[in-house]
């Protein structure tokens, strides 16, 4: 069965390392870096195709995660949510070092903290997986 695996974290949180070290091989890697406009276009070709995919993104509010998981099961996919259990000052601290692309700002991740709603079955998901990264 093609899974629709979900990330749920802060910035900073490890989430594309997550993804290259454990997703790279199996699943389509949708994500705002990278694919900017056509995120939604990427999701719907991969959910008519079958293809298993990750969307790494924050999705840190049950609304920004709804529809996803809404057209996921809808295709029928397993939907996984993954949620990155990093404590703030720690995402602030690797923020700050990242390579990949420009920190983000500390406002932006504080405020993105507050919100932050740990995904949970009733929204949904077939499965939560928390990850505590150290
Ligand atoms: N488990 C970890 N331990 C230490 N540093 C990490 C770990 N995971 C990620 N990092 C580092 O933290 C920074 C942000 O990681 P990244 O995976 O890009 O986070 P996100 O995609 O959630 O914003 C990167 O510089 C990365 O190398
Ligand atoms: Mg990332």
């Amino acid at each position: 069965m093609a899974e629709a695996v979900i990330f749920v974290g802060l910035q900073g949180a490890g989430k594309t390392t997550w993804f290259t070290e454990h997703f790279r091989d199996t699943h389509v890697h949708v994500s705002r870096d990278i694919q900017k406009a056509r995120e939604a276009a990427l999701i719907e070709a991969c959910l008519k195709a079958g293809k298993s995919f990750v969307i790494d993104d924050t999705n840190a509010t049950r609304a920004s995660r709804a529809g996803h998981i809404r057209n996921a099961k809808a295709a029928g996919f397993r939907v996984i949510g993954y949620f990155f259990d990093t404590p703030v000052r720690t995402a602030i601290g690797r923020n700050n070092h990242r390579q990949d692309k420009k920190p983000i700002p500390v406002p932006a991740i504080l405020r993105m903290a507050k919100q932050l709603e740990k995904p949970s079955v009733e929204e949904g998901f077939d499965e939560v997986r928390v990850i505590e990264v150290s």
